[in-house]
């Protein structure tokens, strides 16, 4: 991971001025780098990094990076891990561009190393990101969501980019057909307990992740806790309830209540139960690995993920 630094750090280096204040800004700010870490990590349980393992750390890095400074657009989120959101200091539309050259830049990085299998495996994971990024917008209009929905969601904006980590790095490293999709199945799942955390901690007034508190409900996004909480009201709650998120967004006080509302009920002790169990199905993926460091690793980053308040 301190090789990925100056990895990381180099591949943004660019002469525009105000695209390198920007991306220094970045740099400056990282968050958590859960998913270079998969990265390595799977390479490791593959036979060993190599240096196309960094290569394949930066390109999903990037990636990530450019969706996190678009998602912010797109949810008109002031903060991000504690800072000003790109969008809340240069507006929106110098962030859809720095989004599309981050992007281009981890295309370009893998297509100048040779790197066209991770290339494919990654750019697979960002066109499923937009779908569930799109579904997610249409359930969000109409405020109709099953808990398929939801998951069939989670699955193609969070969990399939987590599931490229872990198949890109065993790729990385030279592994066969086989024990890349063990991975990618692997990833698919911790995303899932990933994502579904996420959403709690969106909930969590004593949470610390640097994002604000309850900003799912004011963009009215159907997550789990809540998905179960409406299930559970009968008929008139439950549309009082729909009419108070859709009020939410610019009524502070409404947005509390129903943040009340489902810290109340049943929802988030029902999303915790789903995510135990995503949790379980990546850990008994993990038993047909060989036993060692980098299993270890995983397992111990599995239960990072759903114990985390960042
Ligand atoms: C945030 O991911 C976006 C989601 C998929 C929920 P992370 O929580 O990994 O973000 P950083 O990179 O650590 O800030
Ligand atoms: C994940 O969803 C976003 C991406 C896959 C880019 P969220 O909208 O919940 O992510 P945060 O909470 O803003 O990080
Ligand atoms: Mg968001
Ligand atoms: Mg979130």
């Amino acid at each position: 991971m301190r090789e990925f630094q100056g990895h990381f750090k180099e591949a943004m280096r660019t002469s525009v001025p105000l695209l390198d204040h920007i991306t220094r800004y970045i740099v400056r700010s990282r968050g958590k780098q859960m998913r270079p870490l998969l990265v390595y990590l799977s390479a490791s349980a593959s036979g060993g990094t190599q240096e196309r393992t960094h290569i394949a750390a930066t390109l999903i890095e990037l990636l990530h990076t450019a969706t996190l400074v678009h998602d912010d657009v797109v949810d008109a989120a002031e903060t991000r891990r504690g800072f000003l959101s790109i969008n809340a200091l240069w507006k929106s539309k110098i962030a859809v561009l720095v989004g599309d050259y981050l992007l281009s830049r981890g295309l370009l990085i893998s297509m100048e190393n040779e790197g066209i299998d991770l290339l494919r495996i990654t750019s697979k994971a960002v066109e499923a990101m937009s779908e569930g990024e799109l579904l997610q917008i249409e359930k969000a209009r109409r405020l109709d969501i099953t808990e398929e929905v939801y998951f069939e969601i989670i699955r193609r904006k969070t969990a399939s980019l987590i599931a490229a980590c872990c198949s890109a790095g065993a790729a990385s490293a030279g592994a066969d057909a086989e024990r890349i999709e063990l991975l990618r199945s692997f990833g698919e799942e911790m995303g899932i307990a990933f994502q579904i955390k996420d959403d709690l901690l969106d909930f969590t007034p004593a949470a610390n992740t640097g994002k604000p508190l309850g900003g799912d409900i004011k963009e009215r996004k159907m997550t789990l806790p809540l998905i179960h909480t409406l299930q559970s009201l009968g008929k008139g709650k439950r549309r009082s309830l729909i009419r108070r998120i859709k009020r939410s967004a610019d009524h502070p006080g409404e947005a509390e209540s129903v943040l009340n509302e489902i810290l109340a009920g049943s929802g988030m002790a029902y999303a915790e139960e789903k995510m135990r169990h995503h949790r379980d199905r990546a850990i008994a993926l993990l038993q047909d690995l060989p036993d060692g460091e980098a299993r270890r690793s995983l397992e111990a980053l599995v239960d990072f993920t759903i114990s985390r308040t960042k």
